[in-house]
Order: C-alpha cells, then structure tokens, then sequence
C-alpha cells in the first residue's frame, strides 16, 4: 500500500529509554519519520501494576495511530512485558506492534556456548517473568538469573550517568550474588543502554553485555522490508511527552541533535 510506505513509526517509553531504540531505528533507516511519546506523566512504569501499563499503552498506542503510524514500537520492556498481547489485539490490522523482548531474546538463542545469562531489568520486568520464559522455550539449555534493578531507570532520566553516584548504585547491584559466574548480562530496560559503558567497565569486558536498540531497529527493517512499507523520501520527526521533564528535552537534543522541538500531548485528561 502508497500510503504505508509514508506513514510515520511510533515509538514510545516511560520517558527518555525508548529514545535509545528510537536512534537506533533513526540510524538503521534514515528517510523513516519517527513520531515519539514519552509518558513522563507516569514515569517510572517499572513500580506500576500490570493494570496501569495497559492502560496507558493502549491511550499511547491509540494516540500514535490518530497520528496514522503504520507501527508501533513499544519501546520499553515493562510494557512490552504486560502490554504487549493487549496492544496487538487493540491495534488489530490498522498497524504492525514490536516489542523491544523477543528480539533480545532470539539474539541469546542463537548462542551455543552460554550456560547462564543475567537480566537486569524494572520490578515490573522481572516479574512478569518474561525473558526467563521466553529463553526456557527457545533455549532451554541456558539458566537465566533476573535482578530487578529499580533505581537505575529514574536515575539514568534525571541525567544521573558516566559519574561517581552511577558507577556506585551499578557496582552495589552488580555485585549481586543473583549475577555472579554469568556468560552475558541482559540490559532489559530501554535505559540502560546510557549506562551500558560503565556496565561494561564494571565486567572489564569479561562478559558480553547485550542491550535490545540494534536488535530492534533489525526487527522494525525486516518488517518495512518485507511488507514494502520502506519510504523513499525523509521526513522529520515529532516528539511528544505527557509533561516536560528538562531531562527529556536534553536527551532528545543528545540523540537527535539541537533541531527538535518537544510537544506536550495532554492525552491524560
Ligand atoms: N524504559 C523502560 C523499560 O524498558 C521503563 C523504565 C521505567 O519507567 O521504569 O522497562
């Protein structure tokens, strides 16, 4: 369909995690036009009940298509943990849902030689229980330990990374007896790509640290690929939070350089 090949990518998070699949997606396909809300109003969703998260992913998921996306990328692994089935049965034919999981989870299966992987994710990740289920299916041979790590996301969306306190609160979670002889840790938050570095000195590079923005911009390019849905010509991106955060409006500057401008959508009346 013409009209698919122009339609927008929507993308959304908490707040400022999903912007790090929302580069990657920008990096893999420059022309696309990507339309981002940030839920701030409700941030962080990784302490919210299963109920709440689908609740906002659906107002979120109905607001990206008023803005005619052709998908949606649910950015944020604690809605893609509680949300996901609900948004795909609510979006139904009119758009195409992704997750920011089973990509992840597709990548660990492919490895032959892992005994054991370490998630690190929301309260509410962990719960759910979802990458522990989902590699006992595609890769029953390898053992998953999960640690809820839920000081990091709120501290990563205050700007609080590459310091002394960031080192300080990753080392004490790190440190974790959860996380000790891992072959891979598994960043299963959208944020925790702005702290992937520091994670990666912490392991001296022992480890292989995996985080989802590149396996989902792979996923978002099968897709487009396969439906022909790819647009030829580039168009410039919108960026929508439910209440500003100065946090926000600096990360967005950080990915996506100086040039956007951040809207408030008051979808929560
Ligand atoms: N970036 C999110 C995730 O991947 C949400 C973090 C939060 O709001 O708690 O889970």
């Amino acid at each position: 369909m013409e009209t698919m090949k122009t339609s927008p990518i929507g993308i959304f998070d908490s707040g400022i995690g999903g912007l790090t699949v929302a580069h990657a997606i920008h990096k893999a396909l420059p022309k696309e036009q990507l339309i981002y809300f940030g839920d701030t109003a409700h941030l962080p969703y990784g302490d919210k009940s299963p109920d709440s998260i689908k609740y906002y992913s659906i107002r979120i998921a109905q607001f990206l298509l008023e803005h005619g996306c052709k998908m949606i990328v649910i950015a944020c692994n604690t809605a893609s943990a509680h949300a996901y089935e609900t948004v795909k049965d609510f979006v139904g034919k009119r758009a195409v849902v992704i997750n920011v999981i089973d990509p992840l989870v597709a990548a660990v299966a492919k490895q032959k030689k892992w005994n054991k992987v370490g998630v690190i994710a929301t309260k509410g990740t962990v719960k759910a229980d979802s990458y522990a289920k989902k590699i006992k299916t595609a890769a029953p041979q390898i053992q998953v330990s999960s640690l809820a790590t839920p000081l990091l996301a709120p501290m990563i969306e205050e700007g609080f990374f590459n310091n002394k306190i960031s080192r300080t609160v990753i080392g004490s979670y790190l440190d974790h007896k959860k996380l000790q002889k891992i072959d891979a840790l598994l960043l299963a938050c959208t944020h925790y790509p702005l702290i992937k570095e520091e994670i990666m000195d912490y392991y001296k590079n022992n480890i292989t640290v995996l985080d989802s923005a590149g396996l989902v911009a792979e996923a978002v390019v099968k897709v487009l690929r396969t439906k022909k849905w790819m647009r030829a010509q580039s168009g410039s991106h919108q960026f929508y939070v439910s209440d500003f955060t100065p946090s926000f409006q600096e990360s967005t500057k950080y990915f996506f350089g100086s040039k956007i401008t951040l809207h408030k959508a008051a979808i929560w009346k």
